[in-house]
């Protein structure tokens, strides 16, 4: 079966002194949605940018802010984020302590919501969440930097979930995050992913090859 196939560059490897600018341009490229790393230096060994960073970008492109929360405890900031412009808010069953709640908060806000899976959290974590999400999301290393390597054995959590999403009858995104090349882009596509999350294959060789890189990754 073939699926459109979404980009979701991650801002995480842009030029952090022109955030704005890199925007437009994966914007001009082509980019289905713009996914913005939230890192807090606790949950995960990095610290990266906060709802008013997310509210200074969010004039720069009409496309969804993909906002992935790498933060811990979460639910304090959703609003904050909903607030600053995010249309989809996904987070970690890892970084509170009701995470079906969470959920629910997020949808209260008017926004779609994604629970995220790392590494080692298993596939049946979603058994009583897949109803309420909008969107799940297979980190496919473990959360923190960008530029690492795809950990195969995520393929098969994704083959999982895929089967899981379509046993629902709805329409819930199949997202991959972490070491998306060219490489594993036709892996994790073929396992039944929709979405690509693509931080070093979006920005590699600069503006100029934004276009191309995010055409190559949907396999066009
Ligand atoms: C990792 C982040 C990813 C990361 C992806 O914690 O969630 O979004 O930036 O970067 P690449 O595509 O370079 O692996
Ligand atoms: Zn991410």
């Amino acid at each position: 079966m073939t699926r459109p196939i979404k980009i979701s560059p991650s801002i995480l490897s842009a030029d952090f002194a022109r955030l704005g600018e890199e925007i437009r341009a994966i914007d001009a490229a082509g980019c289905d949605w713009i996914h913005v790393d939230v890192m807090d230096g606790h949950f995960v060994p990095n610290i990266t940018i906060g709802p008013a960073v997310v509210k200074a970008l969010r004039p720069h492109s009409a496309k969804p802010f993909d906002v992935h929360l790498m933060i811990s405890p979460v639910d304090g900031y959703l609003e904050a984020f909903a607030d600053a412009g995010a249309d989809i808010i996904t987070v970690h069953p890892e970084a509170g302590p009701h995470i079906h709640r969470t959920i629910q908060a997020i949808k209260a806000l008017g926004k779609k919501a994604g629970v995220v899976l790392n590494p080692g959290t298993p596939a049946k974590m979603l058994d009583y969440l897949i109803d309420e999400v909008d969107l799940i999301l297979v980190m496919s290393v473990n959360p923190g930097f960008g530029g690492q390597s795809f950990i195969s054995s995520q393929l098969r959590k994704i083959e999982a979930i895929r089967m899981m999403i379509d046993k629902t009858g709805r329409e819930i995104h199949l997202e991959v995050d972490g070491g998306i090349t060219l490489e594993t882009a036709p892996l994790a596509i073929a396992a039944g992913a929709d979405v690509l999350v693509a931080g070093t294959a979006t920005f590699r060789g600069g503006p100029d090859q934004y276009a191309a890189n995010i055409c190559a990754l949907r396999g066009e």
